[in-house]
């Protein structure tokens, strides 16, 4: 695999939409992400009652996806000690982590590296809190950075737009530096707010409720999709 999804460094702003199966029926998750045939991705939210307040899934059930699906699997650990644990999701497409859940950004980039030498992109997420200006200077160590625009934790919040300035950031030195890194922004998003994400340089939206909330969850993915390209 190589380090981008989208076949090379330095591509520019790309667009990849990523419903997230926790708004989904966990009773009925394969017929669920086959109402979604038009998603670029699909994000998987682990969570594990410790470094959010809610309890989801963990790796059991995110394998039993795998077999139901060919897409882009996107694994979000919202999760503590992810040093002890990320690496057990090493044949999902993309493993991301919090900045808030390990001691140093040194111990992100030592992560984020392994997770690459067992061949899947490496992510890293932040809180709507939590500054990226320590994050810019080694873009090149991580292959998605997730921009939260919600508390984590769970779905059906609304979006805090404040976040689009740490996104502007990372698109400027993204472009710059013609890096391969991708800006994913998840919580809060629906064609109306993905409008406002493009705009800022986002490349991935990840969409819980907004898509398996409407009446037709895939024409709800195709509308997320044609507002961020137009809003580019
Ligand atoms: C929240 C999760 C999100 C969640 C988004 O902590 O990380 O991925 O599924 O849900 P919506 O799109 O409903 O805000
Ligand atoms: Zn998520």
């Amino acid at each position: 695999m190589t380090n981008s999804p989208t076949g090379g460094p330095g591509n520019g702003q790309q667009t990849l939409v990523a419903p997230s199966i926790l708004a989904a029926d966990f009773a009925f998750l394969a017929r669920d992400i086959a109402a979604v045939p038009s998603a670029d991705w699909l994000h998987i939210d682990v969570m594990d009652a410790h470094f959010v307040p809610n309890l989801s899934f963990g790796l059991p059930i995110a394998t039993a996806v795998q077999p139901h699906t060919d897409k882009h699997l996107d694994v979000h650990l919202m999760i503590a000690d992810p040093q002890r644990w990320a690496k057990d999701y090493a044949d999902f497409d993309s493993v991301t982590f919090h900045l808030e859940a390990v001691d140093s950004l040194a111990a992100a980039r030592e992560l984020a590296a392994q997770l690459r030498a067992s061949g899947t992109l490496a992510g890293i997420s932040v809180k709507p809190d939590t500054p990226v200006d320590p994050l810019l200077d080694h873009l090149a160590d991580f292959d998605l950075v997730l921009v939260m625009s919600v508390e984590p934790g769970f779905g059906g919040q609304k979006f805090r737009p404040e976040v689009l300035g740490k996104v502007r950031a990372l698109r400027e030195r993204i472009d710059r530096d013609g890096l391969a890194t991708l800006i994913e922004i998840d919580g809060g998003i629906g064609a109306e707010t993905a409008a406002q994400a493009a705009a800022a340089g986002v490349d991935v939206y990840v969409a819980g409720s907004s898509v398996f909330g409407a009446p037709d969850p895939d024409a709800a993915v195709q509308q997320i999709r044609q507002a961020a390209v137009q809003a580019q």
